[in-house]
């Protein structure tokens, strides 16, 4: 969603900024803009649409060493030039950008105007502009800190003021702000990516805290003036992780990480010896985890998918009562928090709403939750109780690949630990050491598809409508393959358990509705055959995702995509890495924007 940067140095600010607002594309926006301060001038440009319009509206000589940038991803008013953040009061000295929502803004808006203020957009955060400039007298620090008191609702906002050169001052409120220190340059951004090229260290600012930033120097107050010490980290990635890398799209890049970035989430964490896992960051101990009687896994999205396949594998292989739901469904749900029940959240970005206040509500509740997530020091791992950093690397593209396969890695390996302390033998829990530590490879021969899997997707491409279709472990991965198609194609998919197709979906299918069946060499193969022949008998055209060697399957279908054969808990990994390549491809022969896709944003902060 937006995006913010802000820069203070002696640098050229201007291109600074817009270089950070490229970097934080990925997020998801419709429009930019960036204010740069030049003694005690600010100069204001805002585009509609991609960051190249405001790049070539921005003179490459532009004067200036400090200032502030934004991606809006609209919610309140249409998308164009004006709505666009920056926001300056009328006397064009006071500029800011904000990211989340102000839930109050109707009312401060009638209020303002009628003590003669003109607004220019129909923006909410435009109210904190004039806001602040209401309460300015000549202290940046001390007007903002008066207009939050004022405002309700959630917010990251950076402010700059012609009347103090090279200085910034940020708030956050609910949506993400972070300091970088650099060399004589100071950087706030929503994230680390717009700063990486510059930084490696940072501050992760807390709700509450207030940020003065000039370009030797940081303090942070809250908003009762109170000073707080805040502690300095190191981002553990390089710039290079964020570039394509020879990759057409990060989305494709991604896809072919996994193989590394599975073994990363695994590196450490498996014993071999006593067939079990160690998750050190749990904060649990062994007789805690003893007593855990039920487990409850909440995500959005492709994370929901994670929750689903790691709550089947809870119950069928550590036999504990597990069940995955929807983040924006339990928190409205006035949850059951009982003793006993232990909550995960599962978040890439780690700053999903729906999510974040889902753990909110429980953790109000007296539960005890812990988090899998990717993004190191993002708020839900912060705020939770205890929980297992995946390490799959930064995840650029909106549509999430990498990032799934590495939380499956994380809820394994914590499967495992809990099946071990029930009544799994240790032979048993070797033999799924061992074919954990093969998923790598196997990933990689998954891979080697690929040109296999973009001949089918071609053939397909033209079609409007698709069905994917799985079983048991593989019900999720059918959900995620659908999920996966339509978020980067835009052609409609549904995600089935293929033994519904038959209470009513079947209906939908004649010979321009492929299904794609998800065949395992497990308990359920023989009925998976058979929901592919009711398909058949309608002439509906099917694509097999089969293990290697399975020609009964292949003659069944009309096209088949072969994955390895491994133990059958590991399917889903394979599985679902076949059917990313398979959106992938689609996507591309439809000439989408694969990385960005519309409508869609990276972290979805708002609810
Ligand atoms: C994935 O491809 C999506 N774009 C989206 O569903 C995403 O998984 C969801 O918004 C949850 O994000 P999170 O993992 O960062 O919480």
């Amino acid at each position: 969603m937006c995006g913010i940067v802000g820069y203070c140095g002696n640098r050229d600010a201007a291109g600074i900024l817009v270089e950070g607002l490229k970097r934080l594309e990925y997020r998801g926006y419709d429009s930019s803009g960036i204010s740069v301060g030049f003694e005690n001038n600010l100069t204001l440009i805002k585009k509609k649409g991609k960051i190249n319009n405001l790049k070539a509206a921005v003179p490459s000589d532009m004067p200036g060493n400090y200032g502030i940038g934004h991606t809006r991803w609209a919610t309140h008013g249409e998308v164009n030039d004006i709505n666009a953040h920056p926001h300056m009061d009328a006397s064009g000295k006071l500029a800011i950008v904000h990211n989340g929502i102000i839930e109050n803004y109707m009312s401060i808006r009638n209020k303002l105007i009628k003590e003669g203020v003109e607004f220019t957009s129909e923006t909410d955060s435009e109210v904190i502009v004039h806001l602040i400039s209401k309460y300015y007298e000549g202290d940046l620090e001390k007007a903002l800190k008066t207009a939050l008191k004022h405002l309700k609702g959630t917010y990251g906002i950076v402010a700059v003021h012609a009347n103090e050169p090279c200085r910034l001052v940020g708030a956050r409120n609910g949506s993400p702000l972070v300091l970088g220190i650099g060399d004589g340059e100071m950087f706030l951004a929503s994230d680390v990516t717009a700063m990486i090229a510059y930084t490696k260290q940072v501050v992760y600012m807390e709700d509450g805290d207030i940020v003065v930033v000039d370009k030797d120097g940081f303090r942070t107050t809250d908003l009762r003036d109170n000073e707080l010490d805040k502690e300095i980290s190191t981002v553990g990635w390089d710039i290079g992780e964020i570039e394509k890398d020879g990759y057409p799209t990060f989305m494709e890049k991604e896809i072919f990480e996994q193989p590394e970035s599975v073994l990363r989430g695994m590196k450490g964490r498996l014993d071999f010896e006593q067939g079990t896992a160690k998750l050190g960051g749990l904060n649990m101990s062994s007789r805690e985890l003893r007593m855990v009687n039920r487990v409850i896994i909440l995500a959005a999205g492709t994370s929901s998918y994670a929750a689903m396949v790691c709550a089947y594998l809870l119950e069928k292989v550590a036999r504990i009562p597990a069940s995955a739901e929807l983040s924006s469904e339990i928190r409205y749900k006035n949850p059951i928090v009982e003793p006993g029940t232990l909550y995960f959240v599962v978040s890439q970005s780690g700053e999903t709403a729906d999510t974040l206040y889902a753990m909110r509500e429980l953790k109000r509740k007296g539960a005890t939750v812990l988090g899998i997530c990717n993004v190191v020091g993002s708020t839900i791992p912060r705020e939770s109780d205890g929980g297992v950093y995946i390490h799959s690397g930064p995840e650029i593209a909106v549509a999430s690949t990498k990032a799934f396969t590495s939380q499956l890695t994380a809820m394994y390996l914590f499967t495992l630990i809990m099946a071990r302390m029930r009544d799994m033998s240790t032979q048993q829990g070797q033999m799924i050491v061992e074919s954990l530590a093969k998923v790598p490879e196997q990933i990689a021969t998954v891979l080697e598809q690929n040109m296999n899997i973009k001949t089918i997707a071609d053939k397909y491409a033209h079609c409007h409508s698709f069905f994917f279709l799985g079983r048991g472990l593989t019900y999720p991965i059918a959900l995620e393959g659908a999920l996966k198609l339509k978020e980067i194609s835009y052609i409609h998919a549904e995600g089935y358990t293929a033994g519904e197709l038959k209470h009513g979906p079947i209906a939908l299918i004649n010979e321009e509705t492929p299904s794609v069946f998800l065949v395992p060499d497990d308990g359920l193969r023989e009925k998976i055959i058979s929901n592919m022949k009711e398909v058949k008998a309608r002439k509906g055209p099917i694509i097999a995702v089969a293990v290697e060697g399975d020609t009964e399957v292949a003659d069944i279908a009309d096209d088949t995509i072969f994955i390895p054969k491994a133990n059958e808990l590991m399917y889903p990994f394979l599985m679902v890495v076949a059917l990313q390549m398979y959106a992938h491809h689609t996507a591309v022969k439809l000439d989408r924007n694969v990385d960005q896709p519309r409508n869609l944003a990276k972290s979805v902060t708002v609810e």
